[in-house]
C-alpha cells in the first residue's frame, strides 16, 4: 500500500511512525480516502482538562458538532475493512458524554462492538487497578470508560483469539474448540489498569493518556500485519507506540508541540 500523504505539515518520523503537528481535521483531509486500516483514539472529553493548547470546555452543541466532523474525517480515510476504536469516558455529573459522542459517530459509521474499559474492579474484598476517587454523596467512583468499536459495515472480521484468553476450565477446550486450541474470546469487558506512577513525567507530562495495553489490545483484535494505523488525537503517542511495537506503520496528528515531543521521545 502507498503511504498516505501529509507533507504540507511539520512532520517527524520515528521508526515506522509519522508524527504530524497539525489540527486533525486538516491533517486527515490531506490523506487518501480508504488509506487507514485501524484508528485507535481518544478525543478530548470536553470536561475541562487542562491541556497545553486545547480548550476543553466548549458548549455541548459545538463540541458534538466538532465530533461529527472528526467522525466524517475518520470515515473518509478508513479502509472498507478498517476498524475505529474510540475511547471516551463520562463523569458523575455528565455520564452522557460517551453516548452523545457515539451518537455523532453513528451518523458516519456502524457500531460493531461496545467495549467497557475497566480501570479498577473489586472482586470480593480485593480491589485491583487505579481510579481517581470522587468526593460525593451522589456519585459512585468512576472506574470504567467506553471503547466503541466502529466499522463501515458492522461486519469486519476480527481476530478474537489473538486478543483472547486461555480457558479456565480445560474440559471446555475440546467441547468448544474442536481442534483443541486453549483460547477463547475475552469478551467486551477489558480490565486494563493504569500503571502505578509517582510523577507527571512518568505520565509523559500529558494529563489524559491511556495505558499502552489498550491500543495493543485493539490492534490485536483487529488483526493483520503491516497495518496503517492512525491516531488523530495523538497526545503522548500511546497508539503509535503500540503500532511500532507490533510492526505496523502509523500516523498521528497533534496540535500541541510539547505533547508531540513527548510522543517522539517515547518512540525513539
Ligand atoms: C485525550 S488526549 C489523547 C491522549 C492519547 N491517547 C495518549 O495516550 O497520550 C487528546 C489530545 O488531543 C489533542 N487535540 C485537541 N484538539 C486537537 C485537534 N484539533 N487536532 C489534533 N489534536 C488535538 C490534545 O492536545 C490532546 O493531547
Amino acid at each position: 500500500m502507498t503511504e498516505p500523504a501529509a507533507e504540507a505539515f511539520t512532520e517527524t518520523r520515528a521508526g515506522r511512525q509519522r508524527l504530524v503537528l497539525a489540527d486533525c481535521l486538516t491533517g486527515m483531509a490531506s490523506l487518501e480516502a480508504g488509506s487507514i486500516d485501524v484508528v485507535v483514539t481518544s478525543p478530548p472529553y470536553n470536561i475541562g482538562i487542562r491541556y497545553g493548547q486545547h480548550h476543553d470546555r466548549l458548549p455541548r452543541e459545538a463540541y458534538l458538532d466538532w465530533m461529527d466532523q472528526v467522525a466524517a474525517g475518520i470515515a473518509r480515510v478508513l479502509a472498507p475493512e478498517g476498524s475505529l476504536f474510540l475511547n471516551v469516558g463520562g463523569t458523575g455529573v455528565d455520564p452522557w458524554i460517551p453516548m452523545d459522542v457515539a451518537g455523532a459517530f453513528r451518523r458516519h459509521l456502524v457500531l460493531q462492538n461496545d467495549i467497557a474499559w475497566i480501570k479498577s474492579i473489586s472482586l470480593g474484598d480485593e480491589t485491583r487497578g487505579h481510579f481517581k476517587p470522587v468526593n460525593s454523596h451522589r456519585f459512585l467512583n468512576n472506574t470504567h470508560e467506553k471503547v466503541f468499536h466502529f466499522s463501515k459495515s458492522g461486519a469486519v472480521p476480527l481476530d478474537r483469539l489473538a486478543a483472547g484468553v486461555p480457558y479456565m476450565e480445560k474440559s471446555n477446550v475440546t467441547r468448544w474448540e474442536g481442534a483443541g486450541r486453549d483460547r477463547r474470546c475475552a469478551g467486551n469487558s477489558w480490565f486494563v489498569p493504569y500503571m502505578t506512577v509517582r510523577s507527571k513525567r512518568q505520565k509523559f507530562d500529558h494529563p489524559a493518556g491511556f495505558p499502552l495495553e489498550l491500543p495493543e489490545r485493539c490492534l490485536k483484535l483487529h488483526g493483520g500485519q503491516d497495518l496503517m494505523v492512525m491516531d488523530p488525537f495523538l497526545g503522548a503517542g500511546t497508539t503509535l507506540l503500540a503500532a511500532e511495537r507490533a510492526g505496523h506503520r502509523g500516523i498521528g496528528f497533534e496540535i500541541d508541540p510539547a505533547y508531540l515531543q513527548a510522543a517522539l521521545q517515547r518512540l525513539d
